[in-house]
């Protein structure tokens, strides 16, 4: 049996090297977690949360999908959402996307990848209420855009949320944000969809098209 001791070993100088640098780091950190940041990314391994804006552990809570993709009825990211917004109390919703996504590419794509098919769909949907600014676009050029309307689409997503549309009518502190990283160069871009009211995002993106 495999049992990946390298990883056991690694896990061992790691606590070896927190404890150096801060031996009191364990002891506060099980006492509680009081995150201010909820980050929704791509399940990439090029993309990890914490590393990209430099915070330790306790610092940001995570949810990683295929694509960074939030869906109205997907129980498990609507249940991270609501259980940061809610319990945990976090300021900010990032929605990290990056260029270069192959969850993007393949819903850009006509070939079949299976079920993910079925995941990909809604960055498909995106593609289509874009289709008339990625046209022209081809390549990565067409990726890197698509990777943008994604997570505009998502930050859209969340703010349609129940979740936080009850939080913004009792006036909370909460602020969704659309990020967008490098995997070139490591840095992120502000993709200015910042919304921190109901206000604020209405003005936007109007409630209904019928009234
Ligand atoms: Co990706």
């Amino acid at each position: 049996m495999t049992t990946l001791k390298h990883l056991f070993d690694r896990n061992l100088e790691w606590v070896a090297e927190v404890n150096e640098r801060d031996p009191e780091f364990f002891t506060r950190l099980s006492k509680q977690q009081s995150p201010e940041y909820l980050w929704i990314g791509c399940s990439d391994s090029r993309v990890p949360a914490n590393q990209i804006v430099k915070l330790p552990p306790g610092e940001v809570f995570v949810h990683r999908n295929i694509a960074n993709v939030v869906v109205h009825t997907d129980l498990n990211c609507l249940s991270v959402i609501q259980f940061a917004v809610d319990v945990l109390k976090i300021k900010h919703i990032v929605v990290c996307g990056h260029y270069g996504c192959a969850g993007v590419k393949a819903a850009l794509s006509t070939s079949k990848h299976g079920l993910i098919d079925n995941w990909l769909r809604h960055v498909k949907d995106v593609s289509r209420f874009h289709a008339d600014e990625l046209l022209n676009l081809k390549g990565d050029e067409k990726l890197d855009a698509l990777c943008e309307f994604n997570v505009k689409e998502q930050v859209t997503n969340i703010c349609n949320s129940t979740i936080v549309q009850n939080a913004w009518s009792k006036n909370a502190e909460l602020s969704i944000h659309g990020w967008i990283y490098s995997v070139n160069n490591g840095t992120l871009k502000d993709l200015n969809c910042s919304y921190s009211s109901l206000a604020s995002f209405e003005n936007n993106n109007p409630p209904s098209l019928n009234t």
